[in-house]
């Protein structure tokens, strides 16, 4: 596919770098052979001064319109993504953060928790489900928070949300025991029960809790028993599959189950299902026949949230397909509905005009700021920008197509969100052929580099270092071509904000170090 040629003019010095000064592989704009699979299973790239690996996207479709409403949020994982890790990309494609410490991250996400933002996933960090958790980390990248549900029940990775009334919500599950002849299950039966947690932040202690087999027919479910039959914990069926919760003004909860292909409404004193959307016992009436026909859905979310007390709008990531005879491409949905009248119409579809995509399982649907909308394909690996009357505006791939929905690069969900990262450790570097290499992961504000030099070894004053050089933040990664007249034996480099001002040092190199020296 081609690029408007207004849609690069931001990247043309990125290109006349490419000779010298930019370290950063890509991104590459429509490439046949990136889709084809020809750069691999999963692109990606490494760095001279960091030992973070980066993805290298595909960018199939650029417009201008995409540069706002933040910096993009992802957690690439799957069997081809042998270093994942909550992950930052900025709206020129180029990576901006990463942290392998945390291996398979999903829903990474910005919340705001008593007015501070904090960027929030789910990971398995210290390996295994029942260690895993919820983390917030403030703009340092520091742990604040971890979170675990409470009772016996794990922590299920579909979902944490931070409510108006600054509590957590938390979705969990755990395999129980279950007469499943109903259903044509085994006596002796189990089921992978699923629900949500809404607790105390700061305590932990559970103000809420929900679970679906209390609550709700298991015979609604689409899901039969060939994936997992029911007849072990191991085994245990998984009837449900809940994959968002969302608290509401009222209190109460829009909650997703991707398996009955049904978001409810609960009502938050009870726990009862207050009525359906989609599924077997579907409440409402569809008024344009494209409002509750979505299977396998995921991400449900109010949008404005019930300005009348009858009419509310919700958001859907429909999946197109899941245990129903009808299906259809995956698209992201606006459902309006009214539970006066009990009808619901659909708003508005966004999906891609040019291909097809059959996403398996997972993905997001996010109304940004600017009214833009957000698709992330989950286990295809790409996202695309829409206007909010649906014209495609920007798409982008992280793995190629050719292997989409296979498992090789997948991301749970995929956000954009305002976010200003200024981690705690400086810039790193590395220096080879006079040429230094600087980069700083997480920071965001950094857009120059002054290179320093100094004669003194063991100093960190200012007045001991020489300006040598400015060069402009390219990419991840930075290359600065040591000027040919230095003399200084100690490099470093201090990154610069738009203003100007020196917001990062990094640890000083010597130019020589000791063992080269001795052997000339
Ligand atoms: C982030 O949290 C750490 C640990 O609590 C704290 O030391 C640090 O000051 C915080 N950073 C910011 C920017 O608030
Ligand atoms: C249920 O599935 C397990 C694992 O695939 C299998 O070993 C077992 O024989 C199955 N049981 C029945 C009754 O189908
Ligand atoms: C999602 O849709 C695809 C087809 O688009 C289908 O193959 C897949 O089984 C569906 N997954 C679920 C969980 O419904
Ligand atoms: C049940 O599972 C089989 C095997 O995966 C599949 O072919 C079939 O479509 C499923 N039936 C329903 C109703 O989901």
């Amino acid at each position: 596919m081609k690029l408007p040629e207004s849609s690069l003019s931001w990247l043309l010095p990125f290109c006349v770098y490419i000779s010298g000064a930019v370290a950063d592989i890509g991104p590459y704009f429509g490439s046949a052979k990136y889709d084809a699979g020809e750069f691999g299973r999963w692109p990606h790239q490494s760095f001279r001064s960091s030992p973070i690996i980066g993805p290298v996207l595909n960018i199939q479709q650029h417009d201008a319109e995409c540069e706002n409403d933040g910096l993009l949020l992802l957690g690439p994982g799957g069997d081809e993504v042998f270093h994942s890790g909550p992950t930052i990309i900025d709206q020129r494609y180029q990576l901006v953060w990463n942290e392998p410490l945390y291996g398979k991250s999903w829903a990474v996400d910005v919340k705001y928790f008593r007015g501070v933002p904090y960027l929030t996933f789910w990971a398995d960090k210290h390996g295994g489900q029942s260690n895993a958790a919820w983390y917030m980390l403030n703009s340092s990248y520091d742990e604040v928070y971890t979170i675990h549900p409470a009772g016996g029940w794990k922590s299920d990775d579909h979902e944490f949300d931070i409510t108006r009334d600054q509590t957590g919500i938390v979705a969990i599950e755990m395999e129980v025991p279950f007469d499943l002849s109903a259903v044509g299950g085994p006596r002796d039966g189990w089921i992978l029960d699923n629900g949500f947690q809404e607790l105390d932040i700061e305590t932990g202690k559970v103000l809420f809790q929900w679970r679906a087999s209390a609550h709700w027919d298991l015979a609604e479910s689409y899901q039969n028993f060939t994936e997992h039959n029911g007849t072990s914990q191991e085994e245990a069926w998984d009837f449900f599959h809940q994959n968002s919760v969302q608290k509401d003004s009222r209190g109460n909860y829009l909650i997703s189950s991707r398996h009955m292909s049904t978001i409810a409404y609960i009502d938050g004193q009870t726990g009862s299902v207050l009525w359906k959307l989609g599924g077997k016992q579907n409440t409402f009436s569809d008024l344009s026949g494209h409002a509750t026909d979505f299977n396998g859905q995921h991400h449900a979310r109010f949008l404005e949230d019930w300005e009348d007390r009858k009419t509310a709008t919700i958001s859907l990531f429909d999946n197109g397909s899941g245990g129903r005879a009808q299906t259809h491409p995956t698209s992201g949905k606006i459902v309006k509905i009214d539970v006066e009248k009990w009808t619901a119409q659909l708003k508005q579809q966004y999906s891609n005009p040019h291909h097809r995509v059959n996403s398996v399982n997972r993905g997001s649907t996010q109304v940004l700021p600017s009214g833009n909308v957000l698709l992330g394909y989950g286990s295809a690996a790409a996202w695309s920008e829409f206007s909010a009357d649906g014209d495609l505006l920007c798409d982008v791939h992280f793995g190629p197509q050719s292997r989409f929905s296979q498992g090789d690069v997948v991301s749970y969900r995929v956000f954009k969100r305002q976010w200003l990262g200024s981690p705690r450790e400086g810039p790193s570097l590395s220096i080879a052929n006079d040429i230094v290499y600087v980069s700083w992961n997480g920071a965001t504000e950094v857009t120059a580099w002054e290179l320093q030099g100094s004669n003194y070894a063991g100093t960190y004053d200012d007045a001991d270092f020489f300006a040598l050089k400015k060069t402009q933040k390219a990419g991840f990664e930075t290359d600065i071509l040591l000027p040919k007249e230095n003399k200084y034996q100690y490099l470093r480099v201090v990154g610069l904000n738009q203003l100007g001002k020196k917001i990062g040092y990094s640890s000083i190199i010597d130019r020589y170090p000791p063992t080269l020296v001795a052997q000339s």
